[in-house]
């Protein structure tokens, strides 16, 4: 049975939501477990649909994994096995940051490609020279990236582009191998911090997370550890943006406002009232009073705007007041979901990765349809200001991102309900 969310717009969304750990931390440090041989705990995990599918891609390769509510516990096996098969690599893209850690405990890795995604290509490239720099040998074979390596050793490592993946991927096969590897242009994100912090713990030897430069000095084995993940800063994004467009009072708790501190600007920018919150937890209050005004953004790797918050600000801009320019910088394809917004009635125009937006005061409920997890959250935001019912389908995409979304909305005061029904398409 296919099911949609149904939002009845018009409400002011008032209230406290907290926030609880990032699907792009506790993804990797799931796979980053596979490091180290024993139990592995992670807390303060969210509740989505991609950690069990994550789960099940560590079963695969022999781990035992456990998730009771925000608790996942894996125990990672002396010889993990070190191929990763289609049938659950392709359920969810995070998945071949397995690759990394494989290379490194297996000296071996044959990982199936996840396959496509509706934002745009994503390559495995930068992965792949990465290991090779390393003294691996890496191929596509058979749909799989297949790399093996005798010994692994340190080097010198220039990225094209701050890629978060292959950052992540080349971290977790250098903390194991011999001697000294610098990646430069590394991804500056908080989850790429979150998961050298959770390194070190195991004892890895980490300098400059959080900075373009990592050094790593390789050591011979990892233990394994117990950790919290962060707070996830798109969840909280979504709040803040929901908040600014509903005209709300929203208090977000459980996120780290300095991992939001563009978006928090550009809200400021837009006419919302931003404070930060220390107690019961950090966090961060939006208020805003009348219509939002028209600001531009522009997507960049971490401390930038995010790409994934770029839905949210396409949805701000069209009931801003005035003329917004967005420009996607990271994924060629990421303004699919426009389309969907056109039919709500908003005034855009995408040309290549530019998206003129011209706000109007109120959108029109419409049927849409969400192409993945933040264009899904961005067409439940826009149905929050459109007269009329939004139907919001293939929600599935947003159930793989966001813990007890509808909970949380209606908590704070939105009408939405979650539909079981049939389309009508
Ligand atoms: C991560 O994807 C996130 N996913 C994405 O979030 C996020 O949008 C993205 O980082 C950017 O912040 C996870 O963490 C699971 P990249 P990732 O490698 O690692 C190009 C969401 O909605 N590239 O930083 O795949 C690539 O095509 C998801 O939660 C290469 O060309 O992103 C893109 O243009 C969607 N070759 C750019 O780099 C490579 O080898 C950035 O990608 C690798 C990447």
């Amino acid at each position: 049975m296919s099911e949609h969310f149904r939002v009845q717009g018009g409400a002011r969304l008032v209230g406290e939501v907290s926030v609880v750990g990032a699907k792009n931390s506790v993804l990797k440090l799931m796979a980053a477990a596979l490091l180290a041989e024993g139990t592995t705990t992670l807390t303060n995990c969210p509740e989505i649909l991609d950690v069990p599918l994550m789960a099940d891609v560590l079963r695969g390769l022999g781990c035992a994994v456990d998730i009771d509510h925000d608790k996942v516990t894996i125990v990672s096996p002396p010889k993990p096995n070190h191929r990763a098969d289609f049938a659950s690599m392709s359920k969810l893209r995070a998945s071949v940051c397995v690759l990394g850690p494989l290379v490194a405990r297996c000296r071996k890795a044959v990982v199936a490609l996840p396959g496509g995604d509706a934002i745009g290509s994503r390559p495995l490239d930068m992965h792949q020279n990465g290991l090779r720099q390393l003294g691996a040998t890496t191929g596509i074979e058979h749909g799989c990236v297949v790399a093996e390596a005798e010994n692994l050793h340190g080097a010198q490592i220039w990225l094209d582009f701050p890629s978060v993946g292959a950052t992540e991927n080349i971290l977790m096969a250098a903390v194991l191998a011999d001697g000294t590897t610098v990646i430069d242009n590394a991804a500056r994100e908080p989850e790429i911090i979150d998961i050298c912090v959770m390194l070190q713990q195991m004892g890895a030897k980490i300098e400059g997370a959080g900075t373009s430069t990592l050094t790593v000095h390789g050591v011979q084995s990892l233990q394994p550890t117990e950790h919290r993940v962060i707070g996830d800063r798109i969840v909280g994004a979504t709040w803040a943006l929901a908040a600014a467009m509903t005209r709300g009072d929203i208090t977000v708790l459980g996120v780290d406002p300095g991992h939001l501190n563009l978006v928090l600007e550009k809200l400021r920018s837009a006419g919302a009232e931003v404070t930060t919150v220390t107690e019961p937890q950090q966090g961060f209050r939006v208020v805003m009073d009348g219509r939002p005004k028209a600001v531009d953004f522009v997507t960049l790797p971490y401390p930038g705007f995010a790409t994934d918050n770029q839905p949210f600000a396409v949805a701000l801009a069209a009931v801003a007041e005035g003329t917004s320019m967005i420009t996607e910088n990271v994924f060629e394809a990421r303004f699919r979901f426009v389309e969907e917004m056109m039919r709500m009635g908003a005034d855009a125009r995408t040309d290549g990765h530019h998206c003129v937006v011209r706000g109007i005061e109120k959108l029109s409920g419409a049927p849409v349809w969400a192409s993945d997890i933040r264009a899904g959250a961005g067409l439940v935001l826009a149905g929050l200001c459109a007269e009329g019912v939004t139907e919001v389908w293939d929600v599935f995409h947003i159930d793989r991102g966001y813990p007890q979304f509808i909970e949380n909305l209606q908590r704070l005061g939105a009408d939405v309900q979650r539909v079981s029904a049939p389309p009508e398409r």
